[in-house]
């Protein structure tokens, strides 16, 4: 079905593969319009618990927005360009079913930061991690001078951003830009064994602990003069209350005091 993306199905696990080992798996147009008509299976398909995303070969997660298409774009298609890897990774970032990036070798400008737009990281030992475009006399455009400074700090963000240094993955570890190194190997058995956790969870809570947690980090947090992410306390508060009435609720807690395992239905 798709040309850059391989997909797979397999226990609520959904995983999308970019497809193009022979470019680094670098995005260009056509694997923008496929990830969004990849999202767009995700969000219909009721099958679909969680989602990975990885790069194919062993060298690359991906190694960049695909430098080829920078010929010849002037100021407003550049803009265009940018506003759309930003909107697809916002669909990423903002999916109630989780999307994890299994990074497995160079995740570079648009690798990056498509794995930051991913709920967490779980990076290959082989993982190298860099913000390289002032190398091209650019910046990067799709949302990593942002995300790259909430998951890792001001002074170590404007390092990476300007120096175009890669980190490796015990740097990435240690500066919570992933949650957890593993041998290559083990790369995607680690992954789908937290995501088979995850999916025996809640769904529906689930969902409103991303959005949530999602509101700390995202300007709609908004202060409204009280401090970062007063909205998302709002908002809490609120899905909080939502949850209360869900069916889940009522299993999962019924279940805990009958001393079973809950059998959620994301109802
Ligand atoms: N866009 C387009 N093509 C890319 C690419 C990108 N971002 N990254 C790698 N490729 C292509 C190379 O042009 C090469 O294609 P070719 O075999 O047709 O010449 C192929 O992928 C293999 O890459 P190569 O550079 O030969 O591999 P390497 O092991 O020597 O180096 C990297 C690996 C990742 C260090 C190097 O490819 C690189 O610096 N890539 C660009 C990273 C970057 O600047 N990304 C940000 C883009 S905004």
């Amino acid at each position: 079905m798709y040309q850059t993306l391989l997909t797979a199905l397999d226990n609520g696990i959904f995983s999308i593969t970019i497809n193009r080992p022979d470019k680094l798996n670098a995005l260009n147009k056509s694997v923008f319009d496929e990830l969004n008509l990849a999202l767009d299976e995700v969000q219909s398909n009721t099958e679909i618990k969680s989602v990975y995303i990885t790069g194919a070969g062993e060298k690359a997660f991906v190694a960049g927005a695909d430098i080829g298409e920078f010929g010849g774009l002037d100021k407003e298609a550049a803009m265009a360009m940018a506003k759309k890897g930003q909107d697809t990774f916002f669909r990423i970032e903002n999916s109630s079913k989780p999307v994890i990036a299994a990074v497995n070798g160079f995740a570079l400008g648009g690798g990056c930061e498509l794995a930051m737009a991913c709920h967490f990281r779980v990076a290959a030992e082989n993982a190298r991690f860099g913000q390289p475009e002032v190398n091209l006399g650019l910046i990067p455009g799709y949302g990593g001078t942002q995300r790259l400074t909430q998951l890792i700090g001001k002074g170590r963000s404007i390092e990476l951003l300007i120096t175009g240094n890669m980190i490796d993955a015990a740097s990435a570890l240690q500066f919570g830009l992933v949650n957890y190194v593993v041998p290559l190997a083990e790369l995607i058995n680690k992954t789908r064994s937290l995501m088979q956790l995850i999916n025996s969870k809640a769904p529906i809570a689930v969902g409103k602990c991303i959005e949530c947690a999602n509101l700390a980090v995202s300007g709609a947090g908004g202060s409204g003069g009280g401090g970062i992410g007063v909205g998302g306390f709002a908002r809490e508060v609120e899905a909080f209350g939502e949850c209360f009435i869900t069916e889940d609720k009522k299993e999962g807690t019924a279940a805990f005091l009958e001393k079973r395992k809950a059998q959620f239905k994301g109802k």
